[in-house]
């Protein structure tokens, strides 16, 4: 549907999405699996009848997932799930498309950012897709008497998983909800290869400096943070990981990082990444201890890992001193240099693009036939958390595989019967 009132304030002055258009042309070419699942879905409709509200980042990848799913029947309402990573022309391409209202907007404040989700809402959702859990909240605080007629919903991140296991363990959480990011589909590529890469070239086309020799400290060796850590060192940075969780940080060290509390990797670090999905892993104990120069990322869902509030307290200047760069500058003059305003460095600074499309393609193809599974059979899920079941992150694997010409083995009948028993010995 084209809304002028939505399109005329995008920064696509002739409201046509024709820029947004080709990005999301681009994406769809290298997006194997989402093709096949449109393909599919396109003569099946699935979703008909369904109405999906999504907070995620929209940009192009984004857009393939939202037009498959209007191209499988449903009406849907997307907004974005930061301020800063709504590619304003790809959100104008896709509000032009017949079953689909494009809310997201860059730049947003937290008004704006919210009433977004709110317009979603209006639109009374059957399904919800969410990334980091925004919708679901809003669902639950301000607009329960939506949770009755909503089937289920799909969490992209971690982050998302765990605000939506703490609200199921407080008996919170009123409708079923995939937790997509935890499939080895998703979890093992996209937080792992798709943060390292996209983060580190978004830290170097941000930037315009290199790894080679620095030191990069990495704050939490989860799965993201394995990810920051290897590229970098394939850089040929030297890496300082950083862990609060004993076996990862053994993990770390057994993978030949340097693994050090925070206190000690601050003084040593020119380049420094949060992965945790924490609050206040960076704080003042450690700007104090900064060398002039360093520079500060975050990759973790929301901005409040490194504390910007306490680094603004200290400083006596802030400056933009290049396009996504904030310096700080501190009483004895050192200049710390923030970048993307603390949020996810890989999707909200100037020149970010997400992560690869081959990657997302596969987070996507997960989300997609999770939302076609949530519709099929909302009767055998009830209100919680649930992991998504095997057989569909296997689906989604052979697509990749077939459409990379890679062919595995297959367990004969001897071998799976042998894998199954418990009476095989020496
Ligand atoms: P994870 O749970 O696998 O890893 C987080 C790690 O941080 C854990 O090992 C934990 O022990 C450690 N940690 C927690 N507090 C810490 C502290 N104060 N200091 C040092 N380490 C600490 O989670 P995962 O999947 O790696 O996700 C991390 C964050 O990245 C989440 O917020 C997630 O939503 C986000 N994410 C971001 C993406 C992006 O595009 N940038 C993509 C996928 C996830």
């Amino acid at each position: 549907m084209n809304h002028p009132t939505i399109t005329d304030a995008l920064e696509d002055p002739a409201g046509t999405g024709e820029s947004g258009r080709k990005k999301i042309e681009w994406a769809r070419q290298h997006m194997p699996i989402m093709t096949s699942i449109d393909e599919d879905f396109g003569s099946e409709r699935p979703l008909e009848g369904e109405t999906i509200a999504m907070a995620m980042h929209v940009e192009a990848k984004t857009a393939v997932l939202t037009e498959v799913l209007a191209e499988a029947g449903a009406d849907v309402a997307i907004t974005g799930c930061n301020p800063l990573s709504t590619h304003d022309d790809v959100s104008a391409a896709l509000d032009r498309h017949d079953a689909i209202t494009s809310y997201a907007k860059h730049g947003v404040d937290d008004e704006e950012y919210y009433a977004a989700i709110e317009a979603t809402l209006d639109h009374e959702p059957t399904v919800t897709v969410d990334d980091g859990g925004d919708l679901v909240m809003a669902i639950h605080e301000e607009h329960p008497e939506l949770i009755d007629s909503i089937l289920g919903g799909c969490e992209e991140t971690t982050t998302g998983v765990h605000r939506l296991r703490a609200m199921d363990d407080d008996g919170e959480l009123h409708y079923p909800m995939f937790a997509v990011n935890d499939t080895p589909m998703k979890r093992l590529f996209d937080n792992v290869h798709g943060t390292g890469e996209a983060s580190l070239s978004n830290i170097a086309m941000t930037t315009n400096l290199s790894f080679a020799g620095k030191t990069v400290v990495v704050a939490g060796y989860g799965y993201c943070g394995k990810g920051v850590a290897k590229k970098a060192k394939g850089q040929n940075a030297h890496v300082v990981v950083t862990e609060v969780e004993p076996r990862r940080a053994l993990e770390a060290h057994m993978e030949g990082y340097e693994v050090r509390p925070m206190a000690e990797a601050a003084e040593e670090g020119d380049i420094f990444v949060t992965t945790t999905g924490n609050r206040d892993v960076i704080v003042e104990e450690h700007f104090e201890r900064m060398t002039d120069g360093a520079v500060l990322a975050n990759a973790g869902h929301f901005n409040v890992e490194i504390d910007l509030d306490s680094l603004d307290d200290l400083a006596v200047a802030r400056s933009e001193v290049r396009d996504g760069i904030e310096a700080f500058e501190m009483p004895d003059g050192r200049r710390l240099n923030v970048l993307a305003e603390g949020r996810l460095v890989n999707l909200a600074s100037p020149v970010a693009m997400g992560h690869p499309i081959e990657v997302m393609d596969q987070s996507f193809g997960i989300q997609a036939v999770c939302v076609r599974e949530m519709v099929e059979h909302a009767e055998s899920y009830g209100p919680g958390v649930h992991g998504v079941p095997d057989e569909l992150d296997r689906e989604v694997a052979e697509i990749k595989l077939d459409a990379e010409g890679i062919g595995i083995d297959a367990l004969s009948d001897e071998q799976a019967e042998y894998m199954n028993s418990w009476q095989h010995g020496t």
